[in-house]
């Protein structure tokens, strides 16, 4: 009896320290050193993107995001952390993240655009019973500085789309909204909402001629872990593949956050002519805990479509878009607060002509 009461307080003190150790080895101090930022050619477009930023906590992050020269910073969930029903309060957070020199440096150079995660829209592990969605939004589009006669002030959820780089050379950025219109996950519910999904259906069929980044807050392509994601609505993560597989956009890649850690994925049987590829970027501020490490060293997670490892750093993503050639060369990074690469993956021709 005594013995087994012996090896479970050692199995516990072994957990905690492998937890401690994983964790620790992973939280880089703040210095704001910067190893070179990756140049941008001409003919490029880059967008940077990223999730999960506490606002209260320092996020050196910025200045490496700033020195990657983006033409366009995208907010994929969590921009702020206030799960809450009180306005003021959120609104207060917002303006609190709003103030920071090194952010409004960030929207003084580049287009900000954004979809929101559970703690920003104001509910965590958020669904459409959050009876402060509405005003939640409007809050949250202040923060983006959407302007007052927005289409997307007056439609219910924060779902948007945008066109950027010139004739022939465009670029579609859609961002989904999961949380305004969510159901509980079982496996039939519903994550996005009829009117979402036969807006986003028109914007698929609008953009078959240019390349294509879906931004999702939660995963898509990974369902294999425990921690939320298109998976836990299967008939929805079915819908959008079958929609992707159907209208077959010329070229298309998945934005995805709310990890807390990053990883790329890659699905060669998506029904598309080219690989799917997912990046996945979480967080800013912060990175997996050491629960998640004690975890993981026992059952590590497990993702079938992963290239290369978990990183487990503070981080941001890139897709550069060179056009230069005349057909579009996609590559992916994932940063840390150093500028120095964590993961990269390129993707630089397909097999047909474009257009
Ligand atoms: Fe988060």
């Amino acid at each position: 009896m005594q013995k087994r009461r012996l090896l479970l307080v050692l199995g516990i003190v072994i957990s905690a320290l492998t937890g401690w150790f994983f964790a620790t080895r992973w939280d880089s101090p703040v210095t704001g050193d910067q190893a070179d930022a990756p140049p941008k050619k001409s003919g490029v477009f880059r967008i940077a993107f990223g999730s999960c930023n506490k606002q209260w906590k320092p996020n050196p992050m910025w200045k490496a995001i700033l020195n990657c020269k983006p033409d366009v910073w995208i907010w994929l969930g969590d921009s702020i952390y206030a799960p809450t029903k009180d306005m003021a309060y959120l609104q207060s957070q917002y303006k609190l993240q709003k103030g920071k020199p090194e952010y409004q440096e960030l929207t003084r150079n580049c287009r900000v655009i954004g979809t929101w995660g559970d703690n920003d829209y104001g509910m965590k592990n958020g669904n459409r019973s959050y009876s402060k969605k509405a005003e939640s939004q409007q809050l949250f589009l202040d923060f983006l500085d959407e302007p007052a006669d927005s289409v997307r002030r007056k439609q219910q959820g924060v779902y948007a789309s945008y066109l950027f780089g010139e004739s022939g050379k465009q670029i579609k950025v859609i961002l989904l909204d999961e949380y305004y219109h969510a159901d509980e996950p079982s496996a039939d519910s519903d994550l996005l909402g009829e009117e979402q999904w036969s807006w986003l259906a028109g914007e698929l069929q609008e953009s078959r001629n240019k390349v294509v980044l879906l931004g999702s807050s939660i995963q898509l392509l990974p369902s294999e872990h425990p921690y939320g994601h298109w998976g836990d609505f299967p008939k929805s993560r079915q819908r959008l593949l079958s929609m992707l597989s159907e209208v077959k956009p010329k070229l298309t890649v998945i934005a995805s956050g709310d990890r807390h850690l990053a990883e790329i994925s890659r699905s060669d049987d998506s029904g598309l002519r080219y690989p799917l590829y997912e990046i996945t970027s979480s967080g800013l501020t912060h990175h997996v805990d050491s629960i998640y490490h004690v975890r993981s060293f026992f059952s590590p997670e497990r993702n079938r479509y992963r290239v290369g490892s978990l990183l487990y750093e503070r981080n941001f993503g890139l897709v550069d878009i060179d056009w230069s050639s005349g057909v579009p060369a996609l590559s992916f990074e994932i940063r840390n607060q150093e500028n120095q690469i964590g993961l990269q993956e390129s993707f630089p021709s397909f097999a047909r002509p474009w257009p």
